[in-house]
């Protein structure tokens, strides 16, 4: 008997298994097995309070047993109540199809958080005397004035003595705006601007770290907190903190350091602080040692109580500095004035050397782009002032990085430095929210690579603990509708589950009592309510997305009472099903403008209305509410009816008539329709003929679509048979076109199709477009998912245009899939790889007339027919000019070839 593989252990989150603040953890693992159709059929699990006892097969908090069942994820604790603060230990062992049992898994281990109400027992506390300083600039959307108090740096202190070594030590912070927790003069775990963002009012998020390493028998706990968003113009206050230091010593005894008014408080060298303005740091003012035990704080005030906010551990992946680039370029635009090109747009900033005389000034502004004449052109970071200022102490040399900020920017203007800058002068940080890499894509045409690098780079920069528009301007809040239409792209790049979890749940606190929610989530900007109904579609796509691909049904569970209450509220708000009040921003910026010139608000408003409710029912039918199914299924009916008859003329959709040129069919009008099956049958030839119309007589095969069409289109195209028509558009290079912004040496993509460079709204790093990424991976590689959680999938590639080979991975929740393809004058080969337990449906293009599908050195496909039988491939058949296998798991190579 093989003894089975080890396994890939999880708990909760893949944020790491710290702070787990559920009492019923769920736990996750991953079979990698080089043999074919592998299946689980049972598993057990043990859970100790001990290493020694889990190593010994005792699990005196829970032994589940022979539990049956396929599940290897998201398999809920069922044992004896955990207690907080707490490390328990784990392991599984899993049965294949045939009996066999694998030995046990390694020993993972958890740390619990805090589980029931009150045990956090820390108080929030900030400094008595706030000093606060006139932020300039941080209008958004003409909002409020530039005139909004911000606090300073707040340094707070504690000391502590231990009598025994402490055998464990966890530290759980949440310090509003951000928080940095210091340790014996060190900084505590590798977060940036923690904790991420959420609306304070009703949850703060909480960081847990293990810090038993750092403490001694004289301790000192220090936390520096910035203003993040936590300030009063998004309508709450000064920082402040809650933290608790828990420390088991060797001999078992308990202490706690709780923050209360036993911290000092003070003002350091963090002058001003701020994400859109940057900071502002005097060195002079350090306090050599604060952070430190023995330190004389005398002159410290002490700490006073203030009101704080519910409180959620964060379980998804922390902002961290995921990267350093180095300049491509240093030069002088101006005597003094120094550019540095660090040849990528991106978020974060740099980290400074500089030596030079106490007092000296340098300034380090942060922008897209330059003028032609190589000086900065801060035109797209509008209102954000992006400047990070820092005063010299002196007497050798200083490193400086920023700690409470963070710009979208490819150039710096070095300003007031000390003789001649080197490129080692600045290093800069690629700062985002570290979610794990999940799929690779590449492929034989390089302007694709090129596409989909920059939508990684643009991706990337817009996971600040939510998803932003965009990093340099006054703006990077959480638009919903940037988020969902870049969603599925996302979900292809990176392990989504927690980040999108999280999100969901600042959708569902964002919701108000009448059912509606806001454009943006946390709705730091309060009078945007109601959204418009493609930006709040966020919520139900994002649900459903995340069920998809994480089969997490709890999430499912969560939120749908509160989508049934937001699709309720649009149903109020419809005039015969179809809504004509709520839209604002529709099919946002199409080329050549930014609000939406021909196709109707009114009808991409009516058409995500019928999404959600479509969506709501499929909800319903995996949670088993069958009867709710069924009622939304009828309304999605009533409302694609009242479309239609709304909005579908002879042939085609409404488009707003601007000129005569507009005879011509509107893109996203045709193409919503099609997306979802709208349009009646006897119609769809017709609608479909417009549309190409629309797209190969009226543009010459380019997108003519704002955010909401381009997101459908090439899907659109690709399933009624027009697939080379979107790979045309997906690489055209000229205006407009991704290949176009490329051409114009964009790193990432542009909010707007155009070259725009001005000081408007013209991003350089906007993800909204980015969706044409997940058609490369659906479409160019072939993957497709058929059933939740990748248990089944198709791998159907498409071979277009010039394309000689494609290459796409994913780790899905069961384990890696990848399709991988190439091929020449006369062969082709696939590379299928499916995890254990799940099954894949492999389409083989039939490029030659009767040519010959070999797998495992077997013909298994005559031409026509099947032929010799190989372990793994269960059946075969005839699709669509295609010979198609259903596979199981494991990993296969399919080739082609010429018959004869
Ligand atoms: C943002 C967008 C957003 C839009 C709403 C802009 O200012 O940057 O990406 O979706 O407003 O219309």
């Amino acid at each position: 008997m093989t003894p089975l593989p080890p396994l890939d252990l999880k708990c909760e989150s893949l944020a790491g298994p710290l702070g787990v603040d559920t009492p019923k953890p769920r736990f996750s693992w991953l079979h990698v097995s080089p043999e074919r159709d592998v299946r689980q059929t049972g598993f057990s699990i043990l859970v100790s309070s001990a290493q020694e006892l889990c190593r010994k097969e005792i699990g005196d908090f829970w032994e589940s047993g022979q539990l049956e069942g396929e599940s290897s994820f998201n398999v809920e604790y069922q044992g004896d109540p955990l207690l907080s603060c707490t490390r328990y230990y784990w392991r599984v062992r899993w049965r294949d199809k045939s009996g066999v049992e694998s030995p046990w898994s390694e020993i993972a281990s958890f740390v619990t958080g805090f589980l029931y109400e009150g045990d956090w027992k820390a108080r929030w506390i900030s400094a008595r005397n706030i000093r606060e300083f006139k932020s300039r600039g941080n209008v958004v959307l003409g909002e409020a004035g530039p005139e909004h108090a911000q606090a300073f740096g707040i340094y707070l202190r504690k000391e502590f003595d231990l009598r025994e070594k402490p055998a464990m030590a966890l530290a759980f912070v949440s310090g509003l705006g951000h928080g940095e927790l210091r340790i014996n003069g060190r900084k505590v775990g590798d977060h940036v601007l923690d904790p991420g963002w959420t609306d304070y009012r009703k949850k703060a998020l909480y960081s847990t770290f293990d810090v038993t390493g750092l403490l001694q028998e004289k301790n000192a706990a220090g936390i520096i907190l910035g203003n993040g968003r936590h300030i009063k113009y998004f309508g709450y206050n000064a920082p402040r903190v809650t933290c608790r230091i828990e420390i088991e010593s060797e001999s078992g005894e308990r202490i706690v350091i709780l923050s209360d008014e036993t911290w000092k408080t003070s003002h350091g060298p963090l002058q001003e602080n701020g994400l859109y303005f940057g900071e502002k740091y005097d060195a002079r003012l350090e306090m050599p040692g604060w952070d430190e035990p023995g330190f004389n704080d005398s002159g410290w005030e002490k700490a006073v109580f203030v009101p704080g906010a519910p409180l959620a551990s964060q379980l998804m992946p922390p902002v961290r500095v995921c990267g350093k680039l180095r300049p491509d370029n240093v030069y002088a635009s101006a005597p003094g004035v120094w550019i540095f090109d660090f040849g990528q747009n991106f978020s974060g900033w740099v980290r400074m050397r500089v030596q030079g005389p106490a007092g000296m000034e340098v300034r380090l502004r942060h922008a897209e782009l330059v003028h032609e004449d190589g000086s900065l052109n801060m035109g797209p970071t509008e209102n954000a002032e992006a400047t990070d200022t820092y005063i010299l102490k002196g007497g050798g040399l200083e490193t400086y990085e920023p700690r409470f900020t963070y710009h979208g920017f490819r150039y710096i203007e070095l300003n007031g430095y000390p003789g001649e800058p080197s490129a080692d002068t600045l290093e800069a940080r690629f700062v985002h929210s570290d979610v794990e890499t999940a799929g690779t894509f590449s492929c034989s045409n390089e302007l694709i690579d090129r596409i989909h690098t920059n939508v990684l780079w643009g991706q990337l920069s817009n996971l600040m603990s939510i998803p932003t528009d965009c990093p340099q301007r006054d703006e990077r809040h959480g638009w919903l509708g940037d988020a969902h239409l870049s969603a599925e792209e996302a979900v292809f790049n990176f392990d989504m589950s927690g980040f999108y979890a999280k999100f969901l749940e600042d959708i569902r606190l964002a919701q108000k009592e009448d059912g509606s929610l806001p454009d943006v989530a946390p709705p730091y900007l309060p009078s945007l309510y109601p959204a418009d109904p493609a930006w709040s579609a966020a919520y139900a796509t994002l649900a459903w997305l995340h069920y998809e691909h994480y089969e997490d049904v709890k999430v499912l569970a969560r939120h749908y009472p509160n989508l049934r209450k937001y699709v309720e509220y649009l149903g109020k708000n419809a005039g015969g099903h179809i809504i004509k009040s709520l839209g604002k921003y529709g099919d946002w910026c199409p080329p050549g403008s930014v609000v939406p010139k021909k196709t109707p608000v009114e009808l991409t408003s009516t058409w995500y209305y019928y999404h959600d409710v479509l969506i709501l029912s499929k909800i319903a039918r995996v949670l088993g509410r069958g009867d709710e199914a069924k009622e939304y299924s009828r309304l999605a009916e009533n409302i694609r009816d009242a479309f239609n008859t709304a909005f579908l003329g002879e042939d085609q959709y409404a488009a707003i008539r601007v000129s005569r040129i507009d005879n011509y069919p509107n893109q996203t009008s045709n193409v919503l329709p099609l997306y979802l099956g709208m349009v009646p049958p006897a119609k769809i030839g017709k609608v479909l003929e417009s549309l190409l119309r629309g797209v190969v007589s009226q543009q010459d095969g380019h997108v003519d679509t704002g955010i909401l069409g381009t997101r459908y289109i090439l899907d659109v195209l690709t399933r009624n048979g027009q697939a080379e028509t979107a790979y045309r558009m997906a690489t055209q290079k000229s205006y407009p076109g991704w290949g176009y912004m490329i051409g114009e040496g964009a790193t990432t993509l542009w909010e707007r199709w155009e070259k725009l460079t001005g000081p408007a709204m013209n991003s350089q790093n906007h993800i909204m477009l980015g969706s044409v990424d997940a058609w490369f991976y659906r479409t160019i590689a072939g993957l497709t998912l058929l059933e939740p959680g990748w248990k089944k999938f198709q791998v159907k590639p498409y071979i277009l245009g010039d394309l000689t080979s494609a290459e796409a991975s994913l780790k899905t929740v069961r384990g890696p899939v990848r399709a991988a393809w190439s091929k020449d004058a006369s062969s082709f080969s696939l590379e299928v790889l499916v995890p254990v337990g799940a099954t894949a449906r492999v389409h083989m293009p039939e490029l030659y007339p009767d040519g010959l599908v070999m797998e495992s050195g077997k013909v298994i496909w005559t031409g026509s027919r099947s032929g010799e039988a190989v372990p793994g491939i269960t059946a075969a058949g005839r699709e669509d000019r295609h010979a198609v296998f259903e596979v199981g798991s494991g990993a296969y190579r399919f080739e082609l070839k010429k018959a004869g």
